[in-house]
């Protein structure tokens, strides 16, 4: 399976800065067999960066769209109107269930929405921090999951990502926790057992990723975790050295175990 490293600049950079900093990271990324760099900027930045990109290198990815393709929607953007400019879009983040108050009802037609799109959506899930002290973890990851693939074909299930975002451990909330690599192993085993039992096989074939104050110093300890392929990265993607040197670890990293 590839590893994936996908930078979330969320509200971060004007399209000119946007551009220049794609150009940065554009001189210093190589292509790598297996391992899939995608960057998520504002939807703003999509069409000019879009035209700047070399896919080979840096895929771009959309943080958020609406279900519907047109229409009276005041404010929306549709994956008709994006599709041609990014391959992935971020889904369900918590940040837009959260803030923006996304229910699992939003989440689950805009999962389907981008699978007709033909774009891969990354489907974030995540306790906040009550629920894990409420011991809710197991449960709050299953609803998650399943609310958000509830209207995925079984045969499309591989079309999807997943990202295990804990809620308590984005760096942008004012938190200052972080997850251990045990905490992430316990919570990407229970989103892949919750795919098995549902899907069969096919599970095993669906990306995971972590994120959640992911830096340079912590990225191999995620990377390393048996069953993690990949890494979702708010902060540090928008800092040109720390996001090459993930690129680097995950390169290092998927070499070492193959
Ligand atoms: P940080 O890496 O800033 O904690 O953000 C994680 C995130 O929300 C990525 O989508």
């Amino acid at each position: 399976m590839k590893t994936y490293i996908v930078g979330n600049w969320k509200m971060n950079f004007t399209v000119g800065e946007s551009s220049l900093y794609l150009h940065k990271l554009l001189a210093k990324v190589h292509a790598a067999r297996g391992l899939e760099v995608v960057v998520a900027p504002s939807t703003m930045a999509l069409q000019t960066l879009s035209l700047q990109t070399d896919r080979r290198k840096i895929k771009l990815g959309a943080q958020n769209f609406y279900h519907q393709d047109f229409g009276a929607y005041t404010g929306e953007v549709s994956i008709a109107q994006i599709r041609s400019l990014v391959d992935y879009a971020i889904v369900g983040h918590s940040e837009r269930r959260y803030v923006f108050r996304e229910t699992d009802k939003d989440i689950k037609l805009k999962v389907a929405a981008a699978i007709r799109g033909g774009l891969t959506p990354i489907l974030c899930v995540g306790e906040t921090e009550s629920e894990r002290t409420f011991g809710e973890t197991a449960d709050v990851l299953r609803d998650q999951v399943l609310g958000g693939l509830m209207d995925v074909a079984k045969e499309d299930l591989t079309k999807v990502i997943i990202a295990y975002e804990p809620v308590w451990a984005i760096s942008g909330h004012g938190s200052v926790k972080v997850a251990t690599p045990l905490d992430v192993k316990e919570a990407l085993t229970l989103i892949r057992k919750t795919l098995y039992e549902t899907y069969g096989k096919k599970a095993l074939e669906v990306p995971i990723l972590f994120g959640g104050s992911v830096k340079s110093l912590n990225a191999e300890s995620y990377l390393s975790i048996p069953g993690c392929n990949g890494l979702l990265i708010g902060g540090a993607s928008l800092i040109a050295p720390e996001f090459l040197d993930i690129i680097e670890i995950a390169k290092r990293v998927k070499n070492e175990r193959e």
